[in-house]
């Protein structure tokens, strides 16, 4: 009991030495709480699904997890539709089972960071049923527009532009309440608020405030370059068309069909990062926790950066999505060295990089870049600098699920209408539940039903509890390289991307006085026999401290630079035993 009590302390007191910096180089654990667990049989991940499983997080070696949309919704986008920003999804749970969820992290030493959803609520929210009420105070809290005359039918109207939806078809909707048409980026449940509206800014930062008082670490934002449209007054009163974007691929009602230069990255959004920075640093003064903040914006890196501030004002981290968008399962180590880079090269001097593999708008790692990619992505996002961002299975290498027309319930999926190519839209197979164990639903949930969407077919090998038990898979792997992140190395070293083959790309970290890691990953089918000699301040010995599935090393043999064997697809993290350089 008592040496109970002295590990406890002693991991409190740890957290609390690195408050300050914790978020420089946090693993970020995505937890999608659909999918994650379902404590209550109802099919359905949530909050006390995800508190149960916290303890598997904390062996694991997570900082923080970010946890998607938990607020009152009516779900057409799972979440991201808000009714109201500051009461919980009861499929979810309730504010004590999150309160609870916060006590038992904090006791973990695990930081919860929330998704922030600004660009728009869910149409059942108050404020948008005000707003189309036209009662006082709320008329232009959302983008509201008058319609265009149909020449065809003078009994109705037409949208006011040719603005479309991420999600396909115009960005406009009708209320009849209202008699006017209102802009929806996503889908119809999710109207835009209006950023023009400085009651607007003040209501969304009670939003943070409210959770922050609540001990909340931080925020994950979403879909921040959607923020702001232009201002109709410097359009004689209308908003106007986007011109075509020339992509012959994209029909006339798909989003890819416009050049979105009048609704999106608008320079007026930065600033309002920036006022979100000093908010969460008034949190930071008081307290002492540094709060962290992501922003999420698809979008050029030259725009992407400069939500990391300006010389005079601090920003957020920009998720870098390079590892989603620009690496293939083809692409080769040159291609990756590239990638990795070119976002340290773009990043400002002094801000903290980040390192994407997943997250639940993107298929997984492993359907995406294949099986025996996994280690090797795993390896890359822990090892380089900054802040690591894992979605929940990739630690497993999960793969996308299986979902038919008929159970596809992705907004962006159902949006296409299209039962035969829906799938290529279809965000549902990257967010099938979690699996856990061979047991029933994968050891999700304890439905006699059906689960939200369908757990993976391949769950009876492909599990947790299977990867526990194995000598070797990729959770150990993953463990292993995340056990060496808190080394100095890792946390503050120089950063070295060797391609020494068109298939073999090393990564070293070292760092005056301590021992360094070095991680080799090998894209190809082939062994490579490896001289590691040119990376100069490598010491002459190294032992393995993980070895990837593909890799016949065992932890804690010992090499020699001169003479390192990577068998096909072999991910292999080295650590140096002299102090480096
Ligand atoms: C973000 C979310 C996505 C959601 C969209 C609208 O891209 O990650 O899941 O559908 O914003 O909120
Ligand atoms: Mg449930």
């Amino acid at each position: 009991m008592r040496v109970a009590t002295l590990l406890v302390l002693a991991v409190a007191a740890s957290a609390a030495a690195s408050d300050a910096d914790w978020w420089q180089t946090a693993l970020i654990y995505q937890i999608y709480p659909r999918s994650f667990k379902d404590s209550d049989g109802d099919g359905i991940g949530d909050l006390n699904g995800i508190t149960e499983k916290l303890p598997y997080l904390q062996q694991l070696g997570v900082d923080a997890i970010w946890l998607s949309p938990i607020y009152l919704s009516p779900m057409y986008d799972f979440g991201y539709d808000i009714t109201n920003y500051t009461k919980i999804a009861p499929e979810y749970g309730t504010m004590e089972d999150f309160d609870n969820l916060m006590a038992k992290a904090k006791a973990l030493g695990i930081r919860v960071v929330l998704d922030y959803v600004p660009n728009h609520t869910g149409n059942e929210s108050e404020w948008f049923i005000k707003s189309a009420q036209r009662e006082a105070g709320y008329e232009n809290y959302y983008i509201w527009a008058d319609g265009t005359p149909d020449p065809n039918d003078a009994s109705t109207t037409l949208p006011p532009n040719n603005w479309v939806s991420n999600f396909r078809k115009s960005a406009w909707e009708y209320s009849t309440t209202r008699g006017q048409y209102y802009l929806h980026q996503f889908a119809i449940g999710q109207p835009d608020l209006n950023y023009r509206e400085a009651k607007v800014q003040e209501e969304m930062k009670n939003v943070l405030r409210f959770w922050l008082d609540k001990g909340v670490s931080g925020f994950r934002v979403d879909a921040i370059n959607m923020m702001y449209e232009v201002d109709p007054n410097d359009y004689g009163g209308v908003y106007p068309d986007e011109p075509l974007s020339g992509d012959e691929d994209a029909a006339a009602d798909d989003y890819n069909y416009l050049s979105h230069i009048y609704t999106r990255d608008l320079n007026e959004t930065y600033n309002v990062v920036y006022d979100w920075r000093d908010l969460l640093d008034e949190y930071y003064m008081t307290d002492g926790e540094y709060k962290i903040m992501m922003t999420e914006a698809y979008t050029e890196l030259t725009l992407m950066i400069r939500y990391y501030g300006t010389d005079t004002r601090n920003g957020s981290i920009p998720f870098n999505f390079s590892f989603l968008e620009n690496i293939k399962n083809n692409s080769n180590a040159r291609d990756m060295k590239l990638v990795i880079d070119k976002w340290m090269t773009y990043m400002p001097n002094g801000k903290t990089a980040n390192w994407v593999n997943g997250n639940h708008d993107q298929s997984r790692v492993a359907s995406r870049q294949g099986s025996d990619r996994v280690d090797a992505m795993n390896l890359l996002a822990l090892l380089l600098p900054g802040v690591a961002l894992t979605y929940q299975g990739e630690e497993i290498g999960m793969l996308d699920g299986e979902v038919t027309w008929e159970q596809t319930v992705d907004p962006q999926a159902c949006n296409t209408d299209d039962p035969i190519n829906y799938w290529k839209k279809s965000r549902d197979p990257n967010r099938t539940p979690y699996q856990w164990d061979s047991s029933a639903h994968a050891g999700f949930s304890t439905t006699t039903g059906d689960t939200w969407l369908p757990v993976a077919s391949n769950y009876r090998t492909l599990n947790l509890a299977a990867q526990m038990a194995a000598e070797k898979s990729h959770y150990k792997f993953y463990k292993d390289v995340l056990a060496v992140r808190k080394l100095p190395a890792v946390r503050a070293g120089d950063l070295e991307t060797t391609v020494i083959s068109e298939s073999v790309l090393v990564v070293s970290r070292l760092l005056p006085g301590y021992p360094g890691v070095v991680g080799i990953v090998n894209l190809s089918d082939e062994e490579y026999h490896l001289d590691l000699t040119s990376i100069k301040l490598l010491p002459v010995q190294m032992r393995v401290v993980a070895s990837g599935v593909d890799c016949p090393h065992k932890k804690d043999e010992w090499m020699r630079k001169s003479n390192i064997t990577v068998t096909a697809h072999c991910a292999l993290l080295l650590q140096t035993v002299r102090k480096c350089c």
